[in-house]
Order: structure tokens, then sequence, then C-alpha cells
């Protein structure tokens, strides 16, 4: 009886013992702060500018090679990576609104994969998603004339179940767009690229043994979550500031990860565009907050001779949703005289959508991994949209894990939040939506332009894993009156 009370006890104590260990585990290891940690000791990789050449027909073309190659993200010069014309991201398409552009892309990968533009609208057979995988080897055309607002899009696979791992080894890139003749913008705004007007392309990172690692952290909920942070593809950026003004072109290009961006000193950073182009006015953002997919641009006041950064904070979210984690992300340096500049008041104005004339209101329920109860199948059409119809669509998360809503083809403005107004960073075009856990929003868009029953859309989680795990649902545009018939290839 007595042994048996202290083999009991024993046994009690060693596990005690090993829940005080697993929690102290958790809590050092399970959340991130590398602030005041980085050595800011690279200069910032500015993507170059794709080279385009116009063809006989006056359409701009371009070429995107993906394939493997080496880089030196902070671990040695040997990390296994992918890239478009590099080994790593690719370079920045750019085009005017109203020019016709072909983008030539080949893949020199060992497995399909797909490039899909996305924020960009254009017709559902170049839109890039899993329908049209380019084989090992092959090639493929995407042609479409640019007719939306400038804006900071970008590009990367959308292949059936691989774009979380093809996305994370590197296939990402830009596609900035401006409105006709260069014109447009409000005088004031920095617009020289790489000099005053800056790609930022955020990404978290794990490594192991100087390799890119896609071990998934204890417990997450959302995939991989890295614990260093690469700014096109610079791990430890510093960036030469040579004006007062400097516009960052913010994409968040990670698998998984929330950001909340904040000046070092809590200076505000003056938000001028959201996913589909720019603001009505300018919005002074003491923090800002991009999930998944989402680009926001802003423009940061320097004063000669200072360094600042650009951090992210925690976001509120779950620990294992990365949400306790904060980063240095860039080092602002701003040179001993700086070219003075002026932000304009006013930017664009940007016609409001009108719910009173929606043609169809639809409810998408994120849950699990299913949208409506329902994982992705390529055969499935869940909505059919009238062309040139305003939709409005009701999209809630009724559960705790983040989720990042995209629709394909079109921008779209937010009519509410937990039917309360949307805030200014929500104010203007948009692609691509934070699901914050228990939160319901409500979306409209025109679907305009282009119709063809016979090939899908996609709308989606934009959290990598969850896409490739079947969070994403299919929508075809069809003239009025006509049926969807879903070809195949
Ligand atoms: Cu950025 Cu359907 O994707
Ligand atoms: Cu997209
Ligand atoms: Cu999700």
């Amino acid at each position: 009886m007595r042994r048996w009370l202290l083999g009991g006890l024993g046994l009690l104590l060693l596990l005690c013992g090993g829940g005080v260990a697993a929690v102290t585990w958790l809590v050092t290891r399970s959340a991130v702060d590398t602030v005041g940690k980085v050595a800011f000791d690279r200069p910032l990789q500015v993507p170059p500018l794709a080279a385009s050449t116009v063809d006989a027909d006056g359409r701009r073309v371009f070429d995107l090679t993906a394939k493997p190659g080496a880089s030196d993200l902070g671990h040695g010069p040997e990390t296994r990576t992918w890239g478009y014309n590099g080994a790593y991201l690719g370079p920045t398409l750019r085009a005017e609104r109203g020019e016709r552009v072909a983008v030539n892309v080949h893949n020199r990968l060992n497995e399909p994969t797909t490039v899909h533009w996305h924020g960009m609208h254009l017709p559902a057979r170049v839109d890039g998603g899993p329908h049209h995988p380019i084989p090992p080897g092959g090639d493929y055309q995407a042609a479409w004339t640019v007719d939306q607002p400038a804006a900071t899009l970008w590009y990367h696979p959308h292949p059936s179940d691989l774009t979380e791992r093809q996305v994370y080894r590197g296939l990402a890139g830009l596609f900035i767009l401006d409105e006709a003749g260069g014109g447009g913008e409000p005088a004031g705004l920095p617009r020289e690229y790489g000099v005053d007007d800056i790609p930022v392309v955020v990404q978290d990172k794990g490594f192991d043994g100087g390799q890119l690692s896609m071990s998934d952290r204890f417990l997450s909920d959302v995939g991989v979550l890295g614990d260093e942070i690469l700014v096109n593809g610079t791990p430890g950026p510093f960036l030469d500031v040579r004006t007062e003004l400097v516009r960052l072109r913010l994409l968040n290009a990670s698998t998984a990860r929330v950001y909340d961006f904040v000046m070092s000193d809590d200076r505000p950073m003056t938000m001028i565009a959201s996913d589909g182009g720019l603001l009505e006015k300018p919005y002074a953002a003491r923090h800002l907050r991009l999930s998944v997919g989402e680009r926001a641009e802003v423009v940061v006041a320097m004063r000669p001779g200072e360094r600042v950064e650009l951090r992210s904070r925690a976001t509120g979210l779950g620990r294992f949703q990365g949400g306790r984690d904060a980063f240095d992300v860039l080092q602002l340096r701003a040179a001993g005289a700086l070219r003075p500049g002026t932000m304009p008041g006013e930017l664009v104005s940007v016609p409001r959508l009108d719910p009173a004339q929606a043609a169809q209101h639809r409810t998408f329920t994120f849950q699990g991994r299913e949208i409506n109860d329902d994982r992705m199948d390529m055969d499935r059409v869940d909505a059919v949209v009238v062309k040139d119809t305003v939709e409005v669509w009701n999209v809630a998360n009724g559960h705790d894990t983040p989720h990042s809503f995209h629709i394909h083809d079109v921008q779209f403005q937010v009519l509410s939040v937990d039917r309360g107004a949307p805030p200014p960073e929500l104010g203007g075009w948009k692609d691509t939506l934070f699901l914050e856990p228990q939160r319901r929003y409500s979306v409209i868009a025109r679907f305009a332009d282009y119709a063809d029953p016979t090939t899908a859309y996609m709308f989606h989680c934009h959290v990598l894993r969850h896409e490739d795990e079947g969070m994403m649902g299919q929508f075809v545009v069809v003239e009025q009156g006509d049926k969807p018939r879903l070809g195949h290839g």
C-alpha cells in the first residue's frame, strides 16, 4: 500500500514535471521576437523591372521562366530556392492601363506549375488557376488587355495542391499597373522605382541546416510559420533613403503569416493604396495589418540622418497562429540631405458600388478547411454570375482560425465588418481580405466584361495550406440566360 502510494506520487510528480517542461517549452519556443536582434547589414535588394518587347501586333511581351537555383538567404550561398528568371522571386512586371500584354511562361521545374495574376481583371482562360497546369518543360502564353486602375498586383503559382511549397521556395513577383500614359497619379507621390518607390515583399522563413524548412510549428493550424523575415529575398535589410518621402509597396507574400506593421518610433505610415489601387485620400496609419496576399502602399516621411525600422508587432491572433510573434523587418536610413517632397491631400475618386443594385446576394462561411461545408471540386460550380452584374458576397469566419479571403478577376469594396462601417484601410479597392476569427464581412463587386461558360475563376482562402487542402470554390461568369459547362484542359 505504502509502496503503491509512493509509486503513484512519483508518477504524479513526473507528470507534473513533464507538464511544466512542456509549458515552458511552449512559452519560450512558440513565440518569436527578433525586435532589436536583426543586424540590418545587407542592402535591400530591389527586384529588377522585367524586360519586355513590343511585338508585331503591338503587344507588350514578357518572359517568365520558373526554375530552380541557389540563393544566399542568410544561411550560406547554397540554399536551394526557386525563382522566375533568377534564383529567388521574380522581376517586377509593369504595364499601363489600355496596354495589351502577353506573358510567355516557361516551366523549367520538375513538377507542374501555373502562374496566376493576382488582382488582375482578365478572362478566365488566362487567369492561371489550377485548371491550366503547365507540365515540366512546358510553355504557356497568357495575353489580355490591362483595364483597371493603377495598382500593386502580384503573380504566383496556383497549381492544384502545390501552391504553398512553390511560393515558399520563392515563386512570386510584383505586377505594377500604371494609368495610361504614366499619368493619373496625383502630383507629389513618390514614383521612381527603386529610388523613392520601393517594393517590399515580406516573407517569413524557417531554416534547417542551410536549407528552407517547411516543418510546421507546434499545433499550427495555418501551415508553415517561419522565425526569420526576408524582404525581397534579403535577410536583415536596410534601405538608403535620399528623399523626404519614401513609398513602400508592401506585399505579404508569406504562406500563412499575418503581419501588423508599425514604425519603430510609432510615427504614422501614410497609407495611399490598398490591393486594387489608390484610396480616395491618404490615411495616417499607426499600424497596418496585412494577411496573406494583401498589399498596401504607404508613404513614410523621413528626416535627414535618421534611422527608423519597419516592424511587425504581435497581431492578437493565437500563439499557434504566430499571433504573439514580433519582427524587425526593414531599416530605413536617411541621408544627411533629403530631396523635399509634399504629400497630396486627395488621391483619386473611388466610385462606390451600390448594394441596392445587387443582382445576387451570396453567403460563404469559412470553417475548418471548407467553404459552405465543401472542399474544392474542379468539376463543381459554386456560383454562376451574370456578366456585368453587381453581387454582394457575405463572408463569415465563425471559428478561431484566421483566413484570408480572395476573389479572382475582380476588385471588390468592403461594405461592412460585423455590420459596422469598414475601417479606413478597407475603404478602397480590395481583392484579398483578412477574415479575423469570429467576424463577418460583406463585400460588393461588379463582374464585368468577360463571360466564359466553360472556364471557372476561383475564390478561396489565401492561407496557402488551407488553399492546397481545398478551401476553395469556383465561380463562372456567363451571359444572361446562359449556363456554365465546364470544359477540361
Ligand atoms: Cu493569389 Cu487564387 O490567388
Ligand atoms: Cu488571385
Ligand atoms: Cu484559411
